[in-house]
């Protein structure tokens, strides 16, 4: 009995140590991981974290079926076409139709010399954008709510 003693209070020692180690583990290293967790969602911040409303959503499925093979889905990087983010303010000192009315063919508003249309059809030189004859105008108003999103 005396000579078991020691092995037994080693065995003991190494649960002690391995429930101690679990409790650590428990109490400390899972809160942690979890904090790191929210931290990414937080810093991407975007489509991701942030619900995205009904015509925002319709906006983006338009956008990505129609308009993404030549404008950037980030809004900022140049393509085929410029980078779509807040369009709407660069066309703000003609009358919204005018915005809706490129959309859906582009190169009446060239023809009827639009200074927008001209100006933005020579920078990018004389590439033509396709016509959406089709689009709706509740259609092309979330597609622009989508080039607004998320709101800064
Ligand atoms: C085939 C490529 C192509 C597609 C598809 C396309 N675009 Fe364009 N877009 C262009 C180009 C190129 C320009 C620059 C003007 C030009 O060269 O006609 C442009 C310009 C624009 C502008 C004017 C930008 C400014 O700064 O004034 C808007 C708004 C626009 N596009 C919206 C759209 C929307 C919305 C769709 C989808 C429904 C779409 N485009 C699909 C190529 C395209």
């Amino acid at each position: 009995m005396k000579n078991l003693f020691p092995i037994i209070s080693n065995l003991s020692f190494i649960g002690l140590m391995l429930w101690l180690g679990i409790l650590l583990f428990t109490q400390f290293g899972l809160p942690k991981n979890h904090a790191q967790l929210n931290d990414k969602n937080i810093s991407l911040g975007t489509e991701n974290s942030v619900k995205l409303s009904p015509i925002v959503r319709k906006g983006k499925l338009l956008f990505k079926s129609n308009c993404a093979s030549c404008h950037a889905t980030n809004m900022r990087t140049k393509l085929t076409g410029p980078a779509l983010r807040n369009v709407r303010s660069k066309w703000k000192d003609y009358p919204e139709e005018d915005l809706y009315a490129w959309i859906r063919n582009s190169s009446l508003l060239i023809e009827k010399e639009h200074p927008r249309a001209v100006a933005i059809y020579l920078e990018y030189n004389k590439t033509p954008m396709t016509s959406f004859p089709n689009l709706t105008e509740e259609e092309i108003t979330s597609i622009l709510a989508y080039t607004e999103f998320p709101p800064k």
